[in-house]
């Protein structure tokens, strides 16, 4: 009698344990993979929410946002179509949406080129918005040393950033609150997944583990923080001293000035593209770039490239200069030696 007493008692005891931890979060082994948004992990390891966190993302907002972005507009909450943000181009003529990097600790423009090149993607002058939410400052280095007071802001704030860009880079207007929060919730989407920064076998062994090491958090912290850049560098490079010599001591190679002139100039300069001036491939093209080379004008290739054209009243579609990281003085002479290649003229 006592004896099945106990053993239903303890049955009982199992049960109830059972029970019990199966409504108790398992701490000791978060659910955490390749899918797992990397914000998520670090909030879970007590690292501070940025300014344009967003606690609540819907699908629609989402959807909003992506609107926004490729076509420049959508529909309010309220049901209303809003106005495009800018009459000249979409934040994608000059942005990706996807990864452009094939390593996402360096910003090297010459891995860059060969990736978006087997992805066929634009190589184009600004950073992908991919992982943008992930970054921790924006217009970096040249950018706020240049222009100073009209990007300090914009150097702190992701907001800030779009709407500077909204109006400087894409000539538009400001984004309205909603339409904010819909770009910014677009980011969160495309924000790293924790798949994208390649950690080793070992490496998941430690994040998995932080429960248990509440001492160890601020290295872990690190170490996802290692796999990807904080910030977009941005360098801006100058014109070689004597443009018909050019950048000294490089060789150009024309199959990969080929890449760029299709996967970076002709993405505006073609027909329906953003610019009214079209790069073909007809010789007399190449000809004239090739002649203009070393003018002293702000078509000259050099100078085009480094320093891009202004917006100005009654024309406001500008060609953004390429910073190094954006394009190398090697791919600037990559370019050069596949134009005079087509234009069957060397000059260098
Ligand atoms: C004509 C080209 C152009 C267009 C159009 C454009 N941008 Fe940009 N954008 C740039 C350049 C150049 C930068 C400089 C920094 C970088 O991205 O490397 C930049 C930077 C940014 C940054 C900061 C990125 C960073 O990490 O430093 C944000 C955010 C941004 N743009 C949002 C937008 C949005 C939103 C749109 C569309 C409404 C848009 N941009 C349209 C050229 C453009
Ligand atoms: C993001 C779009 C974009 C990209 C990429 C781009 N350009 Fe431009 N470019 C423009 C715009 C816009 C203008 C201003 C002229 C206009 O209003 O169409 C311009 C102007 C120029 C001009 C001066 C035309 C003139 O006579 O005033 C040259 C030359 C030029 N680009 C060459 C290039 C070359 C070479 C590349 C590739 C390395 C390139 N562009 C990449 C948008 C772009």
């Amino acid at each position: 009698m006592v004896l099945i007493h106990k053993k239903i008692l303890g049955l009982f005891l199992v049960v109830s344990c059972m029970l019990i931890l199966a409504f108790i979060p398992d701490v000791d082994s978060p659910s955490w993979d390749n899918n797992t948004p990397v914000h998520e992990i670090l909030f879970a390891l007590g690292e501070k929410k940025p300014d344009h966190f967003m606690k609540k993302i819907t699908p629609e907002l989402i959807k909003r946002g992506e609107e926004l972005i490729l076509k420049g507009q959508s529909t309010s909450p309220k049901g209303k179509r809003s106005e495009r943000i800018s009459k000249y181009y979409q934040c994608t003529t000059c942005h990706n949406l996807v990864q452009e990097d094939p390593d996402l600790t360096s910003r090297d423009p010459e891995m860059r080129l060969d990736y978006v090149a087997k992805k066929k993607l634009p190589f184009l002058q600004a950073t992908t918005f991919h992982g943008i939410v992930n970054r921790e400052t924006w217009y970096n280095d040249d950018y706020v040393k240049k222009y100073g007071d009209l990007v300090r802001k914009a150097n702190k704030s992701l907001e800030e950033s779009i709407q500077l860009c909204a109006t400087e880079c894409a000539q538009g207007r400001l984004l309205e609150k909603w339409e904010m929060n819909a770009v910014v919730a677009y980011y969160w989407s495309i924000g790293f997944k924790m798949g994208e920064l390649g950690f080793s076998e070992e490496e998941w062994k430690e994040i998995n583990s932080i429960y248990r090491n509440e001492d160890k958090h601020q290295s872990i912290i690190d170490l996802i923080k290692s796999k990807y850049m904080l910030k977009s560098p941005a360098t801006f490079g100058e014109v070689p001293n004597d443009k018909v010599k050019g950048y000294e001591g490089l060789e150009g190679r024309p199959d990969k000035g080929k890449l760029i002139y299709e996967l970076s100039c002709q993405q505006c300069h073609r027909d329906e593209g953003v610019s009214w001036f079209i790069l073909d491939n007809n010789k007399l093209t190449f000809k004239q770039l090739v002649k203009d080379i070393p003018k002293d004008k702000h078509f000259a290739l050099y100078d085009i490239i480094r320093h891009g054209t202004y917006a100005v009243p009654g024309h406001r579609p500008y060609m953004p200069h390429y910073p190094e990281e954006r394009m190398s003085n090697q791919q600037i002479e990559d370019l050069r030696s596949y134009i005079e290649q087509e234009a069957g003229v060397k000059t260098k």
